[in-house]
């Protein structure tokens, strides 16, 4: 039980058995889920009464849903959001990027046309040595430009300057920032803080001690695409999300390890499922790996899900990702109305490592990897 707050200066009664006196104080708690009128008319009053009033806390918090943070909006009347990260609007004006640096064909209308156009076939490009080299090349750069991106979290800190400075190190390198109207997304990375899975769009929420954040950072240049993405803490996380984060990355070097030629890309949700599952975690099932190269999004797909049925089997010359999104609670998600921020069901937090990597002779080559 935390202390009263004075906020009124209109006439309350005290919310006490058998007290009737004026009331100024009012019940924190019951302040941040908008319950109304729960005033007492001293802290002992309140103090008397914590063991029957709090049971209004969980009645108002049905009815209401989560209290929303400070600063946040509320846009979608109706909508009930499953854990307490609201959007932060207004987004910041449309970052702008170079005459100079090529772009994909959805930069200016938002509907990436080639992608549509391969997307009905199943069959898997290998890519020449020529191609792979540009991809190592576009996929180092993407490395670095996360990094940058990383070392800029910090508690204090809003997802739209991390946006701003993924984008300004994007643009250094004379690279696209592929989210950048990808099917119309709004900002040149994804931020996915707690509860957020993925998509997270960059807006004016701060950073707070104990989030953790996804910053997923994808790239274009010389034309082909890379595509990663780290989980970190924000200040002190607490042990069970320092572990979810850690099994996280271990899922996704499991499942890297199994990457050569002859492996069924089926198998691969087998290794990250049970490795998430023995740590009481789940995997998420919504969101594939993807083919990735000279499209965005692009053969082949499979999910991070055991007993999954995908098709194909690796060959070298393949390049793809794979990104985990692990769960403490439900593997379910939820979409938010902006028809882009994926959330947990439950409210509760999920992490993601993506890397993109080839498929070489004898077995993988990860070409996002932190070098040297
Ligand atoms: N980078 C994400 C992925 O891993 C895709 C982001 S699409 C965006 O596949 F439009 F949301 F940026
Ligand atoms: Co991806």
């Amino acid at each position: 039980m935390t202390t009263t707050t004075v906020i009124s200066t209109e006439q309350q009664v005290c919310q006490g058995v058998n007290c009737d006196k004026a009331a100024t104080l009012q019940c924190p708690t019951c302040l941040k889920l908008q319950f109304p009128n729960s005033f007492f008319c001293s802290q002992g009053c309140f103090k008397d009464n914590w063991a029957t009033h709090k049971a209004i806390h969980k009645i108002a918090a049905l009815v209401n849903g989560p209290p929303a943070e400070e600063g946040g909006s509320d846009p979608w009347p109706g909508f009930k959001f499953t854990g307490s990260i609201r959007p932060h609007y207004p987004l910041s004006p449309r970052r702008l990027v170079p005459d100079h640096i090529a772009r994909p064909d959805y930069a200016e209308t938002g509907v990436p046309l080639s992608e549509y156009s391969v997307q009905r076939s199943n069959a898997i490009e290998a890519l020449s040595p020529e191609d792979i080299d540009k991809m190592r090349v576009v996929c180092q750069l993407a490395r670095e430009v996360l990094d940058i991106g990383l070392a800029a979290i910090r508690v204090g800190v809003t997802t739209d300057e991390i946006d701003r400075i993924v984008h300004e190190a994007t643009i250094e390198r004379g690279a696209y920032p592929s989210s950048l109207n990808y099917n119309g997304f709004k900002k040149s990375c994804c931020t996915s803080v707690n509860e957020v899975i993925c998509h997270g769009v960059p807006d004016q929420r701060k950073l707070k001690d104990g989030d953790i954040v996804n910053l997923d950072v994808s790239i274009y240049k010389d034309g082909f695409h890379a595509d990663l993405d780290d989980t970190v803490p924000v200040g002190n996380v607490d042990e069970t999300g320092l572990r979810l984060i850690k099994t996280t990355r271990e899922c996704l070097d499991k499942a890297i390890a199994m990457v050569k030629p002859g492996t069924l890309y089926r198998d691969i949700g087998n290794v990250i499922e049970k490795h998430a599952t023995s740590q009481g975690f789940s995997v998420v099932k919504s969101f594939l790996a993807h083919g990735v190269h000279r499209h965005f999004h692009c053969t082949p797909n499979f999910p991070h899900y055991g007993r999954n049925k995908a098709v194909g089997v690796m060959k070298e010359g393949h390049v793809f990702t794979i990104e985990p999104m692990i769960n403490e609670g439900t593997w379910k998600d939820v979409m938010w109305p902006d028809d882009w921020t994926a959330v947990t069901q439950d409210g509760k937090r999920s992490a993601q490592f993506e890397e993109t990597m080839v498929v070489t002779k004898t077995g993988v080559e990860i070409l996002t990897a932190r070098r040297g």
